[in-house]
């Protein structure tokens, strides 16, 4: 199947990156989300990112103008219908992806692809959701979209050959590497990634180390390109919490309970970068560490 247009639902941190590679892989992209304030963010980030592409030397000033002309928004999710391959990149919650599956349900194309960017919940239990099952699967990029270069491709118990096919061929297209997963909690990256993060809030918690320390341990001590509660911060304490739920939920273990102290960092609404605070205090010149 020939995917020309992509609809990408949540223009939150994960789909203005969606967006981004898209574009600049040529792909027509229909950007939507609830919120105008968003979308607006959205082709900002977009643009500050390209021209950061351009000033070094990625991509030429021609590109990033073409490829920025290919980036539409719509607060309509109905247009996004029409596209041949949705990307759900909304907040990871479950009655959230279902609402917008459901409201999306009635204005697609017969031949529309519908995928999710979920981290971690189960992509059959979504698809079941939806008329088409067998045309669903999971699309999961990791943040930040244009520099990772893996995309996570989970087939639900139903997806067909086809469907999987032609979104390999579109991570293809995009320069990217597929690994396939299979469909269990939190599918390979954040079924050890998060539980390593969480670990690293125990470790915090347990009074093993203070923030700066575990950070550096595993910088330096791991080659870890940023420490877990760096790391934490940049994918949001929100999600990690999240995540940790799916996979204490789904494999019934305790091994993967999440911290108290990572509960009580989102209770605060301390999410990381997105909100300023988290481990590190961001809203300074300098991230300083908050314990
Ligand atoms: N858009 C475009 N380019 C970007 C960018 C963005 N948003 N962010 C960084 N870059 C580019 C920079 O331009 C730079 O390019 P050059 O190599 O050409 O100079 C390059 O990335 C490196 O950036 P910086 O020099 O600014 O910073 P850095 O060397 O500290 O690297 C980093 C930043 C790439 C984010 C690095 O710290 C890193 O790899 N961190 C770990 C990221 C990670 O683990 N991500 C996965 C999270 S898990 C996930 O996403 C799954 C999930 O579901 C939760």
């Amino acid at each position: 199947m020939d995917i020309r247009t992509i609809g990408v639902v949540g223009a939150g941190q994960m789909g203005n990156g969606i967006a981004h590679v898209m574009a600049q892989a040529g792909f027509d992209v229909l950007l939507n989300d609830i919120n105008q304030d968003a979308l607006a963010r959205a082709v900002a980030t977009i643009d500050k990112n390209m021209e950061r592409q351009v000033t070094r030397g990625k991509t030429s000033p021609e590109d990033k103008a073409a490829a920025m002309a290919r980036i539409r928004t719509t607060q309509a999710i109905a247009d996004v219908g029409q596209t041949d391959l949705i990307i759900e990149s909304a907040t990871e919650r479950e009655e959230i992806k279902n609402k917008i599956f459901e409201s999306l349900t009635p204005h697609l194309a017969p031949h529309t692809i519908l995928t999710s960017n979920t981290s971690s919940i189960s992509i059959t239990r979504l698809a079941s959701r939806t008329d088409r099952p067998e045309r669903f699967m999971g699309f999961h990029f990791m943040n930040p979209v244009p520099v990772m270069q893996l995309v996570e491709l989970i087939r639900g118990i139903a997806t067909d050959q086809p469907t999987y096919d032609a979104c390999h061929a579109v991570v293809d297209r995009l320069g990217k590497t597929a690994a396939s997963a299979e469909d269990y909690p939190a599918f390979i990256v954040n079924r050890i990634l998060i539980p390593m993060i969480n670990e690293a809030v125990y470790a915090l918690y347990e009074g093993v180390g203070n923030v700066r320390s575990i950070d550096q341990a595993m910088k330096l001590g791991a080659n870890h390109p940023m420490g877990p509660l760096e790391l934490a911060d940049f994918i949001g304490l929100d999600t990690c919490l999240a995540i940790m739920h799916v996979l204490h939920e789904g494999l019934a273990d305790t091994k993967y309970r999440p911290c108290p102290l990572l509960t009580k960092y989102v209770e605060a609404g301390w999410l990381g970068r997105k909100t300023k605070r988290g481990f590190y205090d961001y809203r300074g010149e300098e991230p300083v560490p908050t314990r």
